[in-house]
């Protein structure tokens, strides 16, 4: 077993949702938001979220894999899982467990935007800017953090980890 220090304890994590959900539902104010989820790390950032927006919300999903080892993305993006509804004309909000080099979601945004949505912004959990390599025009972070890997919440180490309830490092890798 790894040994997992807390980065971000549960109760923050869960009041910054509550704001950014907050921040959303403002934002979109008089519209439906259509939510993304990037499976799999994305999917209990989406639900806690969800609950939060008080606009009217509907969901799908999308599953990418990049090639490349359990901790470092490799630029190349393979998508495993489809969405199952057109985008066309809806308020799309894609929803990311993290931001890292960015190719992920450079990637996504691209594709999606050929699909005919109205809007396309990008909601994170975690971003670590330092990490860029593609620009990516994020429109809401829930914390920035350094150059550590993380999971909980969503995110893995290969594929352990997904259900802690708080963002923890796990001491030891690189
Ligand atoms: P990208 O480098 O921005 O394309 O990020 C690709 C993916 O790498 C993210 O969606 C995560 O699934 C994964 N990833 C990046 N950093 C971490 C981390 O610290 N912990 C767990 N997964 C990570
Ligand atoms: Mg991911």
């Amino acid at each position: 077993m790894e040994k997992i220090r807390v980065l971000i304890p549960e109760e923050d994590v869960d009041r910054k949702i509550g704001e950014i959900g907050a921040q959303i539902s403002r934002d979109y104010a008089g519209k439906e938001v259509h939510l993304i989820c990037v499976l799999k790390g994305g999917v209990f950032f989406t639900c806690e979220l969800a609950k939060r927006i008080t606009v009217p919300v509907s969901l799908d999903f999308m599953s990418v894999s990049s090639y490349g080892d359990d901790t470092k993305s490799s630029g190349v993006v393979r998508i495993v899982k489809d969405l199952d509804e057109s985008l066309k004309d809806k308020e799309v909000l894609i929803v990311e467990d993290i931001v890292d080099s960015g190719r992920t979601l450079s990637y996504l945004v691209d594709m999606l935007k050929d699909r005919g949505p109205k809007s396309i912004r990008i909601c994170t959990l975690l971003d670590k800017p330092s990490r860029r390599v593609k620009a990516v025009r994020v429109d809401y972070t829930c914390f920035s953090i350094p150059d550590e890997f993380v999971v909980g919440y969503g995110l893995d180490y290969a594929q352990k980890y997904r259900n802690l309830p708080y963002i923890g490092v796990v001491e030891g890798v690189e």
